[in-house]
């Protein structure tokens, strides 16, 4: 089976007792059709030779940072363009660490902080190193950069101890990469927007009223829509959250001009308007700014609800669409009352009375109300992990 035609994976070796199973995973790689270029780190050089990585991948073997031999024929930037997936296996304590200063020291470091690929990390190493507060601090950085993490496995070490530090068979790994290739695959056919951040409706050129969101939630649930292949847009309000690199990002500051661009937008597969959305603007905008005075009345109109309109619409409507709930009291009530009267899929409530997690907090603990009434209470968890765990849900329920 050619699972991984057309497939162009970078295999960084590390220097660990284990890098003789990275030529187990060149041989079932190249075997079932993908392209391999290798990078040994000076350290890998001492287990395995670089003539029998050569061997296996038909590929030059890339070591030194900069060589004239090297950035003639591809240099640092194009080998990490060139890769569809880095695969670091196996990824020593050494590595991580370096990894997770941002390091670009060597090829392999240099070549991992340049790319915008999925980066695949296959730790190895004794029992003590992975359990070592340095290594769990590292791996914990890692994650964040949304590096993938495989493994390690517990078992007996070539050291003699036993414990978790094993690296993950080459099967497994190879197994994980098709399956990241095949939901690429299988995802790329759908189109999803997400509205995210607040707005900000202008009382005068120089203020204006908003709602409190750090847009958190909703840039990673468009981040991992992103990595799970679908073509993703993100209308946001004002953040201090840095773009997303791949995907289509609109950026607005009125409740109106965030409509606009959703639909602008429109169609999609699935909609995710984890926005919050100011419920009220300014009826007269003043085209000066205001001074000073002992007093002032704010005249407030009924924005649209984008949500409600979009939700509502024969033709617009979207297949799958998810709304927010932040509650401060009745949560189980009134995010089911919302899903109703919003006509939605899915409303994933979070109570923001809990000052500890939704608001600005990399942590959420929100409940998913479906459509049939039904409801689950996930656990507090990172906004990064939620997310993809929305995505996973809304990937089973597109297909
Ligand atoms: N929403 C929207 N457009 C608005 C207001 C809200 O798209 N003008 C969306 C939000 O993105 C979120 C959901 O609607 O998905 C939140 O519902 P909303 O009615 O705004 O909640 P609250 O304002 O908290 O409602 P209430 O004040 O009745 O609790």
């Amino acid at each position: 089976m050619n699972n991984f035609e057309n497939k162009k994976i970078l295999l960084i070796i590390c220097g660990g007792i284990s890098a003789y199973k990275s030529l187990e995973i060149i041989r079932m790689l190249k075997k079932q059709g993908a392209k391999i270029k290798t990078i040994l780190t000076k350290s890998a050089k001492e287990f395995i030779t670089p003539l029998s990585v050569a061997s296996l991948s038909q590929e030059k073997v890339y070591d030194d940072l900069f060589s004239h031999e090297n950035e003639a024929e591809m240099d640092h930037i194009s080998l990490s363009r060139w890769s569809d997936v880095i695969l670091v296996a196996p990824a020593t304590a050494n590595t991580l660490s370096k990894l997770s200063a941002g390091s670009s020291e060597d090829l392999a470091s240099t070549v991992i902080l340049a790319s915008n690929k999925e980066v695949f990390l296959v730790p190895a190493m004794n029992v003590r190193m992975w359990e070592h507060p340095s290594t769990k601090e590292n791996l914990k950085k890692l994650k964040n950069f949304g590096y993938q993490i495989i493994g390690p496995d517990v078992g007996d070490m070539a050291c003699g101890e036993y414990g978790q530090g094993k690296m993950t068979e080459p099967k497994e790994i190879v197994d994980i990469i098709k399956q990241y290739f095949f939901n690429l695959k299988k995802n790329n056919k759908f189109k999803a927007l997400v509205t995210a951040g607040p707005t900000h409706e202008y009382i005068d050129p120089v203020r204006y009223i908003s709602n409190r969101s750090s847009g958190k939630q909703g840039y990673e649930i468009a981040k991992s829509l992103k990595k799970n292949g679908f073509e993703t847009t993100l209308v946001t309000g004002p953040t201090k959250l840095e773009p997303i690199s791949g995907i289509n990002q609109i950026n607005v500051n009125t409740a109106e001009e965030m409509f606009n661009a959703v639909l602008d937008n429109l169609p999609a597969d699935v909609a995710i308007f984890s926005a919050a959305v100011s419920d009220f603007k300014i009826k007269n905008k003043e085209k000066f700014k205001i001074k000073k005075k002992e007093s002032m009345n704010l005249n407030l109109e009924k924005n649209i609800d984008i949500l409600s309109h979009i939700s509502n619409h024969n033709s617009l409507r979207p297949k799958m669409v998810v709304g927010f709930a932040a509650e401060t009291n009745n949560l189980n009530e009134y995010a089911k009352k919302k899903l109703s009267e919003k006509n939605c899929d899915w409303i994933i409530a979070n109570d923001v009375s809990d000052t500890t997690i939704g608001f600005g907090s990399d942590f959420n603990e929100v409940s998913i109300f479906y459509k049939n009434m039904k409801y689950e209470k996930l656990p507090k968890m990172k906004k990064s992990l939620l997310a993809e765990s929305i995505v996973k849900k809304i990937i089973s329920e597109l297909n």
